[in-house]
């Protein structure tokens, strides 16, 4: 009886409340902040560069110039040394973009950096199909990347020319053959699908499905159509406006068309059954984000560098990281966020709540966790909290909708940055366009 959509926009409605705090940033000076106290720290490096700006894509992006992103690459070599001579320590990596492989040399040299400095276990690096060259793989694999993740979105040609990815990126049986080639290379062969894209019909998303089953891979990311408002005007000319009511089909479509040899990761990452899979944003209790456009979670403080490309040579050129803004998140937030993240990654344990946060932890929460536990969302276990199938439906949707907030506070940022002329540094610090 909740599996309705009135119970849907109440959930998201609550949510958007109790989340409303989460990203009002304030200025910051830039310099790098304090070593974790409590529990283990991830590195996130983003490379912003792409050689199409794919009509859907609200990442922070930009069109690729190799001298341009020689000089970033360097630049963020620079960074990560900041945080390396301050003591911090990574567990693992994940290069994200943007496109990380659309400078093979110059990624493989900060991988090389990253491990030289870190004692990293894993690393992840985000490409798109037309990279799957045999050489580039190579130089991937020897670099010791442990986890490949392709963007596909779809193996539908239609779809794909809507995207504006079929000239770039080929045919869907074209990517298809270059993902098979890559199958067996990396411990983690990850494939990104998008559902309910305004056009996709099921019967096109079954087919997605099924060819990605005969590819070898050993993953996929299921992520659902998201948008923000500036974005939402290109994409809608090029490929429609998406209809949320469909996205429950949808989403029980790829539940039931992978299992069971894809067992769920999280609410929307599907891995081979008994592989391992490493989600940095629902395992780590920290993470660093370094280059032009991303966020660290440290401590409880989110911190955010500049959008700007010319502002971010700057700051590292004087020493500084690409930090402009940060939140100190209150401590109710603070758990608030903990539980989307682990619940998203299917469960809370009640032993590692009780150890970061204390007993506040669940007279804090025992409204949340009672109406998951209510709604038949979550349930008790001898260690803690277990997302349900149902549950993981509600969660994709949480996260979606905090994406998509994320999403308003990278367009009020680029706003921000288009605003620079002659590569000042830019000062102040926007709202997002769309807050959660
Ligand atoms: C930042 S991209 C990097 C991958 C690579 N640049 C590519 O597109 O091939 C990572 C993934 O984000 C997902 N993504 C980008 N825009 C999205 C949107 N508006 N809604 C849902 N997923 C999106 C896509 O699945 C994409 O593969
Ligand atoms: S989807 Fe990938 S290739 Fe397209 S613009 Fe976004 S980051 Fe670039």
């Amino acid at each position: 009886m909740f599996d309705s959509p009135i119970t849907d926009a109440l959930l998201l409605r609550i949510f958007r409340f109790r989340t409303r705090g989460f990203l009002r940033m304030e200025e910051s000076a830039g310099e790098v902040p304090p070593r974790p106290a409590l529990g283990g720290c991830y590195l996130y490096v983003h490379i912003p560069f792409c050689e199409v700006l794919c009509p859907f894509c609200s990442f922070h992006r930009v069109q690729h110039c190799h001298e341009h992103a020689r000089r970033y690459f360097s630049a963020l070599r620079n960074e990560i040394c900041l945080y390396a001579d301050a003591g911090h320590q990574f567990t693992g990596v994940y290069f994200g973009g943007g496109t990380p492989t659309i400078e093979p040399e110059e990624l493989v040299e900060t991988i090389a950096l990253v491990r030289g400095r870190f004692a990293v276990r894993e690393i992840s690096v985000e490409t798109n199909p037309k990279d799957l060259r045999p050489e580039v793989l190579a130089r991937l694999r020897a670099a010791g990347v442990t986890r490949l993740s392709v963007g596909v979105q779809s193996f539908d040609d239609e779809l794909l020319r809507e995207m504006e990815r079929y000239e770039k990126y080929g045919s869907g049986a074209e990517v298809a053959e270059h993902i098979r080639a890559a199958a067996g290379l990396f411990p983690t062969l990850n494939v990104d699908l998008i559902f309910n894209q305004p056009h996709q019909s099921l019967a096109s998303l079954e087919r997605d499905l099924e060819i990605f089953r005969t590819l070898g891979a050993n993953q996929v990311s299921c992520y659902p159509l998201m948008t923000s408002p500036t974005v939402l005007r290109r994409m809608s000319d090029a490929m429609g406006t998406p209809d949320r009511g469909r996205l429950r089909t949808f989403f029980e479509t790829i539940r039931r068309r992978l299992a069971p040899d894809f067992k769920p990761t999280s609410a929307w990452c599907f891995t081979r059954t008994g592989e391992g899979s490493d989600e940095y944003l629902t395992t780590a209790d920290n993470y660093v984000g370094v280059g032009s456009g991303a966020f660290s979670y440290l401590d409880g403080t989110l911190h955010a560098t500049t959008f700007s490309l010319n502002a971010y040579e700057q700051r590292i050129a004087q020493g500084l990281t690409g930090i402009v803004a940060h939140h100190q998140l209150s401590a109710a937030d603070q758990m608030r966020y903990v539980l989307l993240v682990r619940m998203f990654g299917l469960g809370l344990d009640r032993e590692w709540a009780l150890r970061r946060h204390g007993k506040k932890f669940f007279r804090t929460l025992w409204g949340e966790l009672r109406t998951l536990e209510l709604l038949g969302a979550a349930r008790r276990t001898e260690h803690g909290w277990q997302l349900t199938e149902r549950g993981m439906y509600w969660l994709m949707l949480m996260m979606s909708e905090f994406f998509e907030a994320v999403n308003g506070y990278r367009e009020a940022m680029r706003v921000h940055a288009g605003l620079e002329r002659e590569a000042v540094p830019l000062g102040g610090v926007p709202q997002p366009v769309a807050a959660p």
